[in-house]
């Protein structure tokens, strides 16, 4: 559906040269929905707007259905744009329009009629579940309703593409999650693709099917969610995965005084990812009915996906040196990842 071939885009600020992206290559397929992943100033938004030439990149090829659009302007321009919609972190609504109005803007450049308009637009709102506030003013919604406005606007010329820009950032978490289920549900209901811009490991662990991380203007890892949250490659995407995991809180855990956490300094601490039918506690009891090596877990978490889970367990071992070693070969032929912490 969208293909990005090669993408290069520098400014220049006072004289310096800053490199946004650089030679970013990539491939979102139809129906699907593909997050980015990056820090401030990785180069998300400058990549997602050379999706509908908010910018034009300096090199590389912009493919939408194998059509490629880098060098459109003009008409060709307008057209391709009104099949790519494009939400925001600050809803960008017109404050002295109604929602009914705000929804109407786009649809006022198409051949609609006056009464076909009135009923795309209620069929819009019915979607986003605002059918009740056609009348108010933005300043009179809260921010998951304003951006539920932005997203019936976006798609009102039935775009093919929705570019989310950080749609859920200004957003708390319940009214973060009650957007990201709307927008799986255009998803599926609409068939339409989708590409959310995020500094949020949750967002992309709640809907995407495919992401990539971005650092310093580059890709830096991409994949199917399942095999970045399993098995994480870039040191950048364990960073983002332990943070939404609160891995900083079993890394203080595994440093407190041993009085407390009946964890000895001299024991090994395990960190255990496995996914799919692999159960944790099983696995632990298997440990020592084989290796006689006990593994006490002092912490876990399972994230649900759509196709399966993945679940994480750190682990403090005891046992017999041999015994352990035994017992991490066994382990890793199960296709349980073993990172020794210590
Ligand atoms: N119009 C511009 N003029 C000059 N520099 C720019 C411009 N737009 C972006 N940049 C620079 O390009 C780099 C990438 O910016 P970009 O906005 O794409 O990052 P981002 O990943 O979206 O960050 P954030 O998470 O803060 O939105 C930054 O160093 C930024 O300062
Ligand atoms: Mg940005």
């Amino acid at each position: 559906m969208i293909k990005l071939e090669h993408i290069t885009k520098t400014f220049e600020l006072n004289g310096k040269k800053i490199q946004a992206v650089k030679d970013v290559s990539l491939e979102i397929q139809s129906g699907e929905i593909f997050g980015i992943i990056g820090f401030s100033g990785a180069g998300k938004s400058t990549l997602v707007r050379c999706i509908n030439l908010l910018e034009q990149p300096d090199s590389g090829k912009v493919l939408i259905a194998e059509e490629d659009i880098t060098g459109y302007t003009g008409q060709a321009l307008r057209k391709i744009r009104q099949k790519i919609g494009m939400i925001f972190q600050h809803f960008n609504l017109m404050p002295s329009r109604t929602v009914f109005e705000n929804i109407e803007l786009p649809l006022k450049l198409t051949q609609l009629t006056a009464s076909e308009r009135k009923q795309k637009i209620e069929e819009l709102l019915q979607l986003v579940g605002l059918s009740d506030k056609a009348q108010s003013y933005p300043s009179q919604l809260s921010g998951g309703q304003k951006q539920r406005v932005a997203i019936a606007r976006a798609l009102a010329n039935d775009p093919k593409v929705l570019l989310c820009d950080e749609a859920t950032s200004a957003l708390d978490p319940q009214t973060t999650h009650s957007i990201l289920q709307l927008l799986k549900e255009v998803n599926e209901r609409l068939g339409l693709t989708i590409v959310i811009i995020t500094h949020q490991m949750e967002v992309i662990k709640e809907i995407c099917d495919r992401v990539a991380v971005m650092q310093n203007g580059a890709v830096v890892e991409q994949g199917n969610i399942v095999d970045v949250f399993s098995d994480p490659q870039a040191p950048i995407t364990k960073d983002f995965i332990e943070a939404a995991d609160n891995f900083e809180a079993f890394s203080a855990l595994i440093k407190m005084n041993g009085a407390i956490t009946g964890i000895s300094h001299e024991q090994p601490i395990w960190f255990l990812t496995y996914r799919g039918v692999v159960a944790g506690e099983p696995l632990m009891s298997e440990l020592y009915r084989l290796f006689k090596v006990k593994a006490n877990i002092i912490y876990g978490n399972i994230d649900y996906f759509k196709e399966c889970i993945v679940g994480k367990l750190g682990v403090a071992i005891e046992g017999e040196d041999a015994q352990i070693k035994a017992a991490k070969a066994f382990l890793i032929e199960k296709q349980v990842r073993v990172e020794v912490l210590r």
